[in-house]
């Protein structure tokens, strides 16, 4: 395996292979949900590329940069383990360098949920993931639909500048209590890490009150807040059902829809949604 930092050996290194690139932008702190990821791509792609970066773009500045968990030794360890051919570990400097004025905004669909709670949050991950695979040149990349408006965002923006490549999203790895691998869980204390099952009983709820027919959307977001009011750990910044597409809220469930939600359990704010179709 390959670690390489400078964009120009990567490039060169890039023209050496044959056959397929999958590639996984990461930010490192590895967990199982990016291993699935890296795991799907060794198994579809003669060359594996996985990137690590903390994009500092794509934090408000009240978010956490600065904390984000970072262990670059344990990830590469992890990442030989699973045969990965090369990992892309770039700097800053090289990134966003001082003259740099570029950005790639995608509309619309980053207006709301996510969107809408972390103002310029989609720009820093459409435009840092637009370099990369400028940079790195995959046939495919691999997304987890933890991460599902993200999963739109950047298969809108694939789509809309022709990039011609293949998006895979990968299942949501959970954790045997439901709850989403996140590399924010280790901020998670004893209680509020038991209150942060609520993200996925919700989510069950919804998922259970569809299966039994129920298409009116605001009942099934009615439901799902007032189980979450039960939880006092828990404070909810947004419960959707949406159009799986679009993300527009919806009355009537009547097309593939997505259920989402972000909560606050004390200071730590999660995420997680569940495909309803
Ligand atoms: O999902 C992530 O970890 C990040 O948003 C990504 C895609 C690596 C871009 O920084």
């Amino acid at each position: 395996m390959q670690v390489v930092g400078p964009i120009f050996e990567l490039r060169a290194l890039r023209q050496q292979l044959s056959g397929t690139v999958g590639f996984v932008p990461t930010m490192g702190y590895l967990h199982e949900g990016h291993l699935a990821l890296v795991k799907q791509a060794r198994i579809e792609n003669s060359n594996v590329i996985v990137s690590i970066y903390v994009n500092p773009t794509q934090f408000g500045l009240r978010e956490d940069f600065g904390a984000y968990p970072r262990e670059l030794n344990r990830d590469l360890e992890l990442l030989r383990e699973e045969g990965v051919d090369i990992v892309f570990v770039p700097s800053d400097d090289e990134m966003y360098p001082p003259e740099f004025s570029s950005w790639v905004d995608v509309e619309k669909v980053t207006e709301r949920l996510e969107g809408a709670s972390r103002p310029g949050h989609f720009k820093g991950v459409a435009t840092v993931v637009a370099k990369l695979f400028n940079i790195v040149q995959p046939s495919r990349a691999y997304f987890g639909q933890k991460d599902a408006q993200q999963v739109v965002v950047i298969k809108r923006m694939v789509a809309d500048l022709n990039m011609g490549i293949e998006i895979v999203v990968v299942p949501t790895v959970r954790e045997s209590d439901g709850l989403a691998m996140s590399s924010r869980n280790i901020y998670l204390g004893p209680g509020e890490r038991q209150a942060a099952t609520v993200l996925f009983k919700a989510l069950n709820l919804a998922q259970q009150l569809w299966w039994d027919g129920e298409k009116d959307a605001e009942k099934i977001r009615r439901q799902m807040t007032s189980l979450i009011q039960k939880e006092p750990l828990a404070q909810i910044d947004y419960v959707s059902i949406a159009d799986a597409e679009t993300l527009e809220e919806l009355n009537l469930i009547d097309r593939p829809a997505l259920a989402s939600l972000a909560l606050r359990i004390r200071k730590i704010r999660l995420i997680d949604n569940m495909p309803l179709e």
